[in-house]
């Protein structure tokens, strides 16, 4: 098991203001920062960060989604931390999502969901470095 893995808020959070909470709980969570920014997907971006979903039916909807708005992307660090996120943010259906989770707490539906986290170590350092060079890590 690996000790990284990948994160973004999503438009949705941003928008509604939650990135400083989701940060919050998220360091508190044992989670730490080695790596931050704040930016916007274009629909190309989306399309590629995504593309292993290109033939699901929601593809066109989550990467409208996805560049709508400014989001943030961290690499987080954690012992086991692909899993760990995972439970931590909860299920994908907010309504689904464990009490106290990320996602219980500022997703809104499946597909607005407040917040995005990688499913496998090898899928942690892709998404990672679609975002950030080993310059942009804090040392
Ligand atoms: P994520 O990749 O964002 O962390 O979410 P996940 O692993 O829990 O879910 P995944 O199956 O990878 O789906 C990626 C994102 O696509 C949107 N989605 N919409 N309308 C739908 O039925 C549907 N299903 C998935 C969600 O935003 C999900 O997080
Ligand atoms: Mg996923």
């Amino acid at each position: 098991m690996g000790n990284r893995t990948f994160t973004m808020f999503k438009p949705d959070s941003v928008r509604a203001g939650h990135a400083g909470a989701m940060l919050d709980q998220i360091i508190k969570g044992g989670f730490k920062v080695v790596a931050l920014k704040y930016t916007r997907l274009t629909k190309a971006d989306a399309e590629q960060f995504y593309a292993i979903h290109a033939e699901r039916p929601f593809y066109g909807e989550l990467t409208d989604f996805m560049s709508s708005g400014p989001i943030y992307a961290a690499i987080l660090e954690k012992d086991n931390a692909v899993e760990a996120f995972r439970t931590f943010i909860g299920a994908t259906n907010p309504a689904e999502a464990a009490e106290g989770s990320i996602r219980a707490q500022f997703g809104s539906s499946i597909g607005e969901n407040a917040v995005h986290g990688s499913d496998s170590d090898d899928n942690a350092v892709i998404e990672g470095s679609f975002f950030f060079s080993g310059r942009d890590e804090a040392r």
